[in-house]
């Protein structure tokens, strides 16, 4: 039973296979946290959760029920007594914020709802249990509803929150996180990812300190710089095992994951949308519905988490023909061309590509509009003939001819100052009356709050798409938001902006997959600064960085790989030196990187010697024969990047087969490498390439030594296939 509720108790138990949630309903109606970790039996929790010896200056509610400061709160409210974080906080039409939520009523079904207009992760009734718990402010009429999704085969809990307006009067969100857990004390450690452009996603984890620890973005995106994810694992958990918790944020704009730990060393983490820059006015009869928070619990280590969360995203919250079919091993022209480009280089370009295997050429930027360069033409999805002559049909039918297909990039929610949409409508772009408009990369960002705006964007992608055989897109969004704010809405609504203009993105991307629902879309931003669970919905793919550097990727895809699956990893070949590191690196080492993730190159193949060109033979053959294992198997990372080595693992979901990649970074003459491998069946008899045939169980206890005299930068890979 993944949802259970003792009306004796008035307990409710949560439980997936190896884990468990439980909270109660006191005796005042107070939603009380009792526990989340390790699988345990219905058992009466409730005397464990209470809390001794902080009440102090700690008020009890005026029904003398609780002390919510002390009591572990399901989801803690601003006001009355709670000092701690809190998850909401309501200002009423008298004007305070005081919150004080009670239980209701509470329903358990099968299956998932759907959020509106929001991308989520979903599940059929059999795979899926939903628990909606019902509380209510009873002075301020604010009606919350708390949902609990039960991913019954996976170690997954999904939750979200619903407010609605109860009342004859209006009343304001300030903040309304997704969740809010409460960890007991221990040696905690908080995990999380940050980075900049070209550094995405580097993983840290540190000791938390007493106080308020905020990892957050605000704006406008997820961004590169913090992800929307965070860990709590024990001090000594490692990759394979000890206590590993994880939240994610299905959101791409202002989110905020806050830890607080008080002077005992309890622990409240609450994850949502960011209340800096953030408000909504509710009026009479209306509801507000948050994103969506995922957690998960392994015992398993960090790597454990990781696959939990590989697993759920794949089956779970990718969609659409992509999540399982093959991607088209593909070539992208921006790092080979820049904006310096012509019907025919393109054309050559797809053609020497399309001889060694490649299966799809995308056309980055550069195509529309008078775009020569970043300054001009953003907003003008009109194709450019005197770049390609005959436009994007000509272009597209003769790489069909080759037999490749053909993809194509936007950046659908910016705008250049020199374009003709701009000058028809300049009151279209995110600004404040009066105040100068802050400007990125040459460019304003569309007010996606507005209708008009999406039809527009929508009637342009349209038309192209149906124009021109074209079965990718890859969405771009290259700047930060400033002055956000919309002519169309009154000055009370303005701190909605940030909100209504993903909301107005997730639209649109909505009405682009419905129409096109074959299209293969890969999300963007400068790179990796919008990869995140919500982007993922939509797109399967996500270009992770533009630093292509196979030695940087190392660091990058570790990092994303924490919470994210391969297969929405994008990893591309590129030239040596590196455009963004002046790095050489071998094209092998280049190869063998970009294949743990959605692989492709970025490179001018026509430039190619023949060397090179037998190099990527192989590599498309490779491509090949590992896509399944590398696509669908599980992750072990068991030498994260170092600095001297790095070496990862797939394993088939059967453990009928696997990969191992070993990068040595730095060499060290006379030192011996050994690396064991994981998630193999002990009993199963493989085979390596060379014909040794070992049992699982020595496979991962003897492991495997690698030659002595490898180079700096140099790979080394084993394949193992089960002997029946
Ligand atoms: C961003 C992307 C790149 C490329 C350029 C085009 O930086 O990350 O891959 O598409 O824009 O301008």
């Amino acid at each position: 039973m993944p949802i259970q509720y003792s009306e004796e108790l008035r307990l409710f138990r949560l439980a997936t296979p190896n884990t468990a949630y439980f909270f109660h309903i006191n005796e005042g109606g107070f939603l009380i946290h009792d526990y989340y970790g390790e699988i345990l039996p219905m058992c009466d929790l409730r005397s464990a959760s209470a809390r001794i010896g902080k009440a102090s200056f700690s008020p009890r509610s005026a029904d003398l029920t609780t002390v919510p400061e002390t009591a572990p709160q399901e989801y803690s409210c601003n006001g009355t007594g709670d000092y701690r974080i809190s998850a909401l906080q309501i200002r009423e039409s008298r004007g305070n914020a005081a919150t004080d939520i009670r239980y209701v009523s509470h329903k358990v079904y099968p299956g998932k709802p759907a959020i509106q207009g929001q991308p989520a992760t979903y599940g059929t009734d059999e795979e899926t249990t939903t628990l909606e718990v019902l509380t209510e402010d009873g002075v301020t009429g604010a009606r919350i509803t708390l949902y609990y999704t039960v991913f019954e085969q996976q170690d997954a809990i999904s939750r979200r929150v619903k407010a609605e307006n109860n009342s004859e009067k209006v009343m304001d969100l300030e903040r309304i996180y997704s969740l809010c857990v409460e960890i007991p004390f221990g040696n905690w450690e908080l995990g999380h990812l940050y980075g900049s452009w070209a550094k995405e996603r580097t993983f840290e984890r540190k000791e938390i300190p007493h106080g308020i620890t905020a990892i957050e973005s605000k704006r406008g995106s997820s961004s590169h710089h913090h992800n929307p994810f965070a860990a709590i694992v024990d001090k000594n958990t490692s990759e394979d095992t000890g206590a590993a918790y994880g939240f994610n944020l299905v959101y791409s704009s202002n989110f905020s994951i806050q830890v607080e730990k008080d002077y005992d060393g309890d622990l409240r983490l609450i994850m949502g949308i960011n209340p800096t820059d953030f408000g909504w006015r509710l009026e009479p009869g209306e509801a507000f519905e948050t994103p969506e928070g995922i957690m998960v619990f392994s015992k398993d280590g960090l790597g454990g988490m990781s696959r939990i969360f590989h697993k759920l995203y794949r089956n779970n919250l990718c969609r659409g023909p992509w999540k399982t079919k093959k991607r088209p091993l593909l070539i992208n022209n921006w790092e080979g061309t820049y904006f310096n480009f012509d019907e025919e280089k393109i054309f050559n370009i797809a053609k020497d590509a399309g001889e060694l295997g490649v299966e799809m050429l995308v056309l980055d930027d550069g195509w529309f509009g008078a775009c020569n360069n970043d300054k001009a033409g953003l907003g003008d999805w009109f194709v450019n003939e005197e770049k390609l002559k005959g436009g994007l049909s000509n272009l597209s039918e003769r790489i069909h001819g080759l037999g490749m297909k053909f993809g194509l990039w936007f950046e659908p929610e910016m705008i250049n100052p020199d374009s003709d949409l701009f000058r028809a409508h300049p009151d279209w772009c995110l600004q404040v009356e009066n105040r100068p408009m802050s400007i990125g990369r040459t460019q304003y960002v569309l007010d996606m709050s507005r209708e008009d705006v999406r039809d527009y964007l929508f009637k342009c992608m349209d038309d192209i798409l149906n124009t021109a055989q074209i079965e990718y897109v890859k969405w771009d969004f290259n700047r930060n938001l400033t002055e956000v704010a919309s002519f169309l809405l009154p000055a009370e609504r303005q701190k909605e902006m940030f909100h209504r203009y993903v909301l107005g993105v997730y639209d649109l991307l909505d009405r682009l997959m419905t129409a096109h629902p074959d299209l293969l879309l890969e999300g963007c931003s400068g790179g990796g600064g919008r990869f995140d669970p919500a982007m993922l919905y939509y797109s399967p793919q996500i270009w992770t960085s533009d630093d292509t550097d196979a030695m940087e990727r190392l660091d990058i895809q570790y990092g994303t790989s924490i919470c994210y699956p391969t297969s929405a990893i994008s990893s591309h070949v590129s030239v040596c030196p590196n455009h963004q590191t002046k790095r050489t690196v071998p094209l092998r080492t280049r190869g063998d990187v970009a294949l743990a993730g959605s692989f492709g190159y970025e490179l001018d193949m026509t430039k190619m010697s023949e060397a090179e060109k037998e190099e990527v033979r192989e590599q498309v053959k490779e491509y090949h024969k590992y896509y399944d294992v590398i696509h669908f198997g599980d992750l072990y990372r068991v030498i994260p990047p170092n600095g001297e080595e790095c070496a990862w693992i797939y394993v088939s979901e059967d453990k009928s087969e696997a990969l191992l990649t070993f990068v040595c970074i730095r060499n060290h003459p006379q030192i011996r490498r050994t690396v064991h491998f994981r998630g193999l069946d002990p009993n199963k008899n493989y085979a390596d390439e060379q014909g040794t045939v070992l049992p699982g169980s020595a496979w991962m206890n003897i492991g495997v030594n690698y030659p002595k005299s490898m180079a700096d930068g140099t790979t080394f890979k084993v394949y193992l296939s089960e002997i029946q």
